[in-house]
């Protein structure tokens, strides 16, 4: 077949998964008010000592201020796309994606606000951020957000639903979990269209800046606030395994698009 037959028939079908996200992100699409707000604990209470039950607090205000941070991160990087891309279905998709990114991040913060405050931002988040909203292309951006960062997260947030059972911060990690499936399967559709449009000059571009961002994501995983620093230690060998398993899963979604990437730290 000729082959602006092939590149016409393959527009077409990522037209239609781009249309068919756009439909389930409209269905999916809920409130910040429709959580238990008032009616059970923002995050999980704990039991002990005083000292003990504030170190527990002071662990899951310290896991709402980094989510908080990433939706900080995902609404203003979304909004860019929203603005940048020039396909009609795309654009119809990202004008949902920055509405969920922009309720994740309201409904984060009326969780940090009824869970004691925002404590002491991730200093690599902040880095994580630039680096993603200063990034030069389309490419790069729907690769970091929604192929790399959205792909790794959504085990994370099934792990901390288990861990806080019955609490809001459980729900929103429900919602999110839902809602970052559609973002992460909308962005691997969306890149490999972009990709197959693309230089070798954009996809080398892809991988330099993933060397660039991988350093920075992996101090990410393992960072804690002050007054959780003395984990660092107990945690080595649970922080080295989420290194490994990480890595291999940005390999694996890398070889997806042809990326021969490097993530040598
Ligand atoms: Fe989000
Ligand atoms: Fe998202």
């Amino acid at each position: 077949m000729d082959k602006s037959v092939i590149d016409i028939n393959f527009f077409a079908t990522a037209a239609e998964d781009l249309k068919r996200y756009y439909g389930l992100a409209k269905h999916q699409a809920w409130d910040v008010q429709e959580l238990s707000w008032g009616k059970i604990a923002p995050v999980p209470e704990g039991h002990g000592s005083e000292a003990k039950r504030e170190r527990r607090q002071a662990m899951w205000r310290s896991v709402v201020t980094q989510q908080l941070q990433a939706d900080e991160l995902a609404a203003q990087v979304s909004l860019q796309l929203l603005m940048t891309v020039g396909d009609y279905e795309a654009r119809l998709y990202y004008s949902t994606m920055a509405q969920d990114e922009a309720r994740h991040y309201e409904a984060w913060l009326r969780l940090a606000k009824e869970s004691g405050g925002a404590c002491e931002p991730d200093p690599y988040l902040d880095k994580l951020g630039k680096l993603t909203m200063s990034a030069d292309t389309l490419e790069e951006k729907v690769w970091l957000l929604q192929v790399a960062y959205e792909g790794l997260v959504i085990p994370r947030f099934h792990q901390i639903a288990t861990a806080a059972p019955g609490t809001i911060l459980a729900e929103i990690c429900n919602k999110l979990s839902v809602d970052d499936g559609i973002h992460h399967g909308a962005g691997v559709v969306y890149e490999r269209l972009l990709l197959s449009r693309a230089t070798n000059k954009t996809k080398r571009g892809i991988v330099l800046l993933t060397k660039e961002m991988w350093p920075l994501f992996v101090q990410h995983l393992s960072w804690r606030p002050r007054e959780r620093a003395w984990a660092t230690e107990l945690m080595h060998d649970h922080d080295r395994e989420m290194v490994r398993s990480h890595t291999a899963e940005v390999l694996r979604l890398g070889s997806e698009f042809d990326l021969d990437l490097d993530l040598s730290t």
